[in-house]
């Protein structure tokens, strides 16, 4: 209950204050664009050629806005990723462990 409390005031300052739940999103955005190649908990898919995220020393925000690395899909910016999702997915892939 008390956490419910919390979550509810947490969104609504949020909303009020017009900042985008960063944590959740980056939740969200990470399964729909980032881990079918990145792993559910970015661990990374040799399959897919993928490393894994987690403890990258790299800038998620550079790579999804400026692109730059040697192998597709970031050797441009990532077009399907906008600057506010980028700054949430790079919270979010910090939370990975
Ligand atoms: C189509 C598959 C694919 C998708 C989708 C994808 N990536 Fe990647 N990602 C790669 C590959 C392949 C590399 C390795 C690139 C290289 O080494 O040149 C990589 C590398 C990275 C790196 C650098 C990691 C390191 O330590 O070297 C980051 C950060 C990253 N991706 C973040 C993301 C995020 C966040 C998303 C979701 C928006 C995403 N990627 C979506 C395939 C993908």
């Amino acid at each position: 209950m008390k956490l419910r409390i919390a979550t509810a005031v947490v969104a609504s300052i949020s909303m009020l204050a017009g900042i985008p739940a960063l944590a959740q999103d980056g939740a969200t955005l990470f399964k729909t664009k980032c881990a079918m190649c990145h792993g559910d908990q970015g661990q990374g898919k040799p399959a897919m050629n993928a490393p894994k995220l987690v403890g990258t020393t790299k800038s998620v925000v550079d790579v999804l806005t400026k692109g730059g690395e040697a192998k597709a899909p970031h050797i441009k910016p990532m077009s399907t990723v906008t600057a506010d999702q980028a700054a949430a997915l790079a919270a979010y892939v910090k939370t990975l462990k």
